[in-house]
């Protein structure tokens, strides 16, 4: 069958694909989330379900959603139905593109409002504000920030501005060009905080709370919600993958190049974790303490070390640009979706989602102060209210499920031959146990941690 072309175009290079889909993924549920997740969870067991749902689940479904993308050469809602109707089955098949839209737009709502805080704190880090600032002094200046809504709206509006500005040039234009200098960056300034960290902070009881698994500690929301962030990290379950691997050139080993991925996404997380806990361990700080975790310790860490303005304002831009790469892939699928079935073009379709999720992000911004509130999620105590919720129904919701449902298209919907052909690079065997791990391992070790998790396990 001859190979369909997009018409959004095409990455100029494997490495380029590589590095595009390591700035979706990489971003703030490593360096932000991450952490915080593991806090709010009890450490090393949380860190080890993790690290097998990377490996065992999310790997293959990254595999399985760049090969739709690729195969299909459209938007996510395009190509589900393009395949469907190509293996005779059912084009409903689009409405899982349509959950992934929209979920990208309610993450991209808060998580812009986080980049918000984070480019007020590389003003106040450029301003020397930090400088040997102590834990309290530290967590007052978060506090201030984030129960203030108007300086958070602006933020978030400047970041939001960025974003739909990079989404309406195009893939190619300025994207391929900024990833290929931040990501090295981001691996360089990361090792640089865990030098500091090792040095400074307790890096001894930091490894032992990271890598040290007490499984009595380990309480079924912790499983759930580490499989909800081995999507959420890797940009699974909600088509941005799928988007990507659209562009991807033909002939290009999707298996391969969907693993250099995830490696380099966990790396960062876990090295964020060992930036991040030794200075929470020496500065007696909670490590359950929520989404604050890594804006109050951080700047800790900048504010002791030699060169800390310097080392603190560039860690704060790349994680601004980290924050920036993924953004983009989050409404990729709507934009690309906008293009091909309302025909206008990619910057009236960027600047409309854009205001979407721009008046969406108001929410997130009032759950940290007039419309907070707290409640429980299976056991974890949240205190952010609709913020909580957004997250939560993204995150671990409508992304595991998507991720789900990518993985029983791929394995069972769509044309055994497409598939084999799409991951042409697999030798034989690899291709076997790959396929079989998509049709049954993924599915049926989804349904077992979510009946443990309902209780009935
Ligand atoms: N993977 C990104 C992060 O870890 C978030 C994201 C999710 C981006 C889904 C795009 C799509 O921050």
């Amino acid at each position: 069958m001859s190979k369909r072309i997009s018409i959004h175009g095409q990455w100029s290079s494997r490495l380029m694909f590589i590095l595009a889909a390591t700035g979706a993924a990489v971003g703030l549920g490593n360096i932000w989330k991450f952490p915080y997740l593991t806090g709010e969870n009890g450490g090393g067991a949380f860190v080890l379900v993790y690290l097998l749902c990377i490996g065992l689940i999310t790997i293959p479904i990254m595999m399985a959603e760049v090969l739709i993308g690729r195969r299909g050469r459209q938007s996510p809602v395009n190509s589900l139905q393009t395949l469907a109707i190509e293996a005779g089955a059912s084009t409903q098949w689009r409405l899982l593109g349509w959950a992934g839209m929209l979920a990208g737009l309610v993450i991209l709502s808060y998580y812009s409002v986080i980049a918000g805080w984070i480019l007020a704190y590389l003003m106040r880090m450029v301003t020397g504000v930090f400088v040997r600032v102590t834990a309290e002094g530290a967590s007052s200046i978060f506090t201030q920030l984030v129960t203030d809504p108007e300086r958070l709206l602006a933020w978030h509006t400047i970041f939001m501005v960025m974003t739909i500005k990079v989404v309406s040039r195009g893939i190619r234009n300025g994207l391929e060009k900024v990833v290929k200098i931040l990501v090295p960056m981001l691996f360089f300034l990361l090792l640089v905080l865990v030098v500091h960290a090792a040095r400074y902070g307790d890096l001894d009881q930091a490894v032992d709370y990271l890598f040290h698994s007490d499984f009595s500690k380990l309480t079924p929301a912790a499983v759930w919600t580490a499989m909800g962030h081995a999507f959420f990290t890797l940009s699974l379950g909600m088509g941005a993958m799928v988007a990507y691997g659209s562009y991807l050139p033909n002939g290009v080993s999707i298996a391969k190049a969907s693993i250099v991925v995830a490696v380099l996404d966990t790396l960062v997380a876990l090295l964020a974790g060992l930036a991040v806990f030794p200075v929470v361990f020496a500065n007696n700080l909670a490590a359950g303490d929520g989404p604050g975790l890594v804006f109050q310790t951080l700047p800790i860490a900048f504010g002791q070390m030699p060169g800390g303005v310097f080392f603190g304002s560039l860690f704060f831009l790349l994680l601004v640009f980290a924050a920036w790469t993924s953004a983009i892939a989050l409404i990729e699928p709507l934009v690309a979706w906008l293009v091909e079935n309302r025909e206008i073009e990619r910057i009236r379709a960027s600047i409309w989602t854009g205001i979407v999720a721009w008046l969406l992000g108001v929410v997130t911004i009032l759950s940290f102060s007039n419309w907070s509130f707290s409640f429980n999620f299976i056991g974890v105590p949240k205190r952010h209210g609709l913020f909580d919720v957004l997250d939560i129904l993204t995150s671990s919701i409508i992304l595991p499920l998507g991720g789900l449902f990518m993985a029983l298209f791929v394995g069972w919907v769509m044309v055994r031959e497409s598939v084999e052909d799409e991951l042409g690079g697999l030798p034989g065997v690899g291709f076997k146990l790959w396929y079989f791990v998509i049709r049954y391992v993924v599915p049926a070790a989804m349904v077992l941690v979510f009946l443990q998790v309902i209780g009935v396990l």
